[in-house]
C-alpha cells in the first residue's frame, strides 16, 4: 500500500439546518468568509498539502460546489475581454487545483455514511477527510502535519484539541496517551458522548486520514449518535480490534465555521488576515462603541 496520501475526501451533503434561512436554496459549504466559499478554505489546504485527487460527496442542490471548481468559460472570457486579469487568473485557478469527481450520499445517514461514498474513489490507498466546517489557519497546512504523523506512525490520524466544560459533547472524545508533543496513540474514542462521560477533555476536529480498512468497518457499523452511521464508531471498531490509530493536536487556529458564532469569528479574523481589507477593517472595529 503506498504511503503518500494522494486523495482526499469532502463530506458536503448536509443540509445546513444551522444556517437557515441563508442555506435554503444554497450550499452552506458556499457561504462566503469574505470572499471566498467556505469549502475552498480547505481545500486549498488539501492542496498546499500535495493532495491531486479530491471527491466531494454531495447531495441535491448541492450544483453551485460543482460549478464552483469548474472551468467557467462565459466568466473567464468576459473577465479576459475587458482585461482584467488578476481576476481572471483568480477565478482560472479554482479549477486547475486538483483533479475533482463527485458523487452523491442519497441519504443523509451521517458521517461514516458519507465516508462510505469514497469506496471507489479510493482504490484501496490511504486518504485523508478534511470537513470544510473546521477551519484551519496555520502555518502547515493542517492536513499536511497530519499526513507527517500518518507516514512516522504508519497508522491512521486524526486532528484533535481541548474542549473546556460542557461544548466537549458536541464532538467526537478520544482517550488517549500522549507519545510525543502534541502526537497521542488513541485508546478508545466515543462520539457526543454526554459531558459526565467523556474520557478526555480532547475532542476530534474535522481532520482525518484513514485507510482503506476503513470502509469494510463502516459496513459493519450500527447507527449510533443521532441514529447515524458515525466514523468514529468505525474507527472504534477497529480500534478494537488492535488496529492503532493516532491523534494530533494541530499547530493553528481552529475555527468552527458550521456554527454561527464560529462563523461571525472566521470572518472577522480572516479578514483582519488580509492584505487589502485588515488595516481598515480593524479601524472600523476600533471605532465601534462597545
Ligand atoms: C463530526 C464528527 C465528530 C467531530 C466533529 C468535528 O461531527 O462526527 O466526531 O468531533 O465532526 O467538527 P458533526 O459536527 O458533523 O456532528
Amino acid at each position: 500500500m503506498t504511503n503518500k496520501i494522494r486523495k482526499a475526501v469532502f463530506p458536503a451533503a448536509g443540509h445546513g439546518t444551522r444556517f437557515l434561512p441563508a442555506t435554503k436554496a444554497s450550499p452552506k459549504e458556499m457561504m462566503p468568509v469574505v470572499d471566498k466559499p467556505l469549502i475552498q478554505y480547505s481545500f486549498e489546504e488539501a492542496v498546499e498539502s500535495g493532495i491531486e485527487s479530491i471527491l466531494i460527496i454531495t447531495g441535491r442542490d448541492k450544483g453551485p460546489i460543482v460549478n464552483h471548481f469548474d472551468i467557467s468559460y462565459e466568466l473567464e472570457r468576459m473577465l479576459d475581454d475587458r482585461g482584467k486579469v488578476d481576476l481572471f487568473k483568480k477565478v482560472r485557478a479554482i479549477s486547475q487545483m486538483a483533479r475533482v469527481c463527485y458523487t452523491r450520499q442519497q441519504l443523509a445517514k451521517g458521517l461514516g455514511h458519507a465516508i462510505y461514498q469514497a469506496k471507489d474513489f479510493s482504490e484501496n490507498e490511504p486518504f485523508a477527510v478534511l470537513l470544510a466546517d473546521d477551519m484551519v489557519h496555520a502555518e502547515v497546512p493542517a492536513i499536511k502535519q497530519m499526513m507527517d504523523v500518518y507516514e512516522k506512525y504508519e497508522a491512521p490520524v486524526i486532528a484533535t484539541m481541548q474542549v473546556e466544560g460542557e461544548n466537549i459533547s458536541r464532538f467526537g472524545v478520544i482517550d488517549a496517551e500522549e507519545v510525543e508533543e502534541g502526537v497521542y496513540k488513541i485508546k478508545d474514542m466515543v462520539e457526543k458522548p454526554s459531558f459526565e462521560d467523556a474520557p478526555s477533555d480532547l475532542a476530534i476536529i474535522g481532520r482525518y486520514i484513514l485507510t482503506p480498512d476503513i470502509f469494510p468497518a463502516i459496513e459493519r457499523t450500527e447507527e449510533g449518535a443521532g441514529g447515524e452511521i458515525q466514523i468514529t464508531d468505525a474507527m472504534r471498531l477497529l480500534l478494537r480490534e488492535g488496529k492503532p490509530f493516532y491523534a494530533l493536536k494541530l499547530d493553528g487556529k481552529r475555527y468552527d465555521a458550521g456554527d454561527k458564532l464560529g462563523f461571525l469569528i472566521a470572518t472577522v479574523e480572516f479578514a483582519l488576515e488580509r492584505e487589502d481589507l485588515g488595516e481598515s477593517f480593524k479601524e472600523y472595529l476600533k471605532s465601534l462603541d462597545l
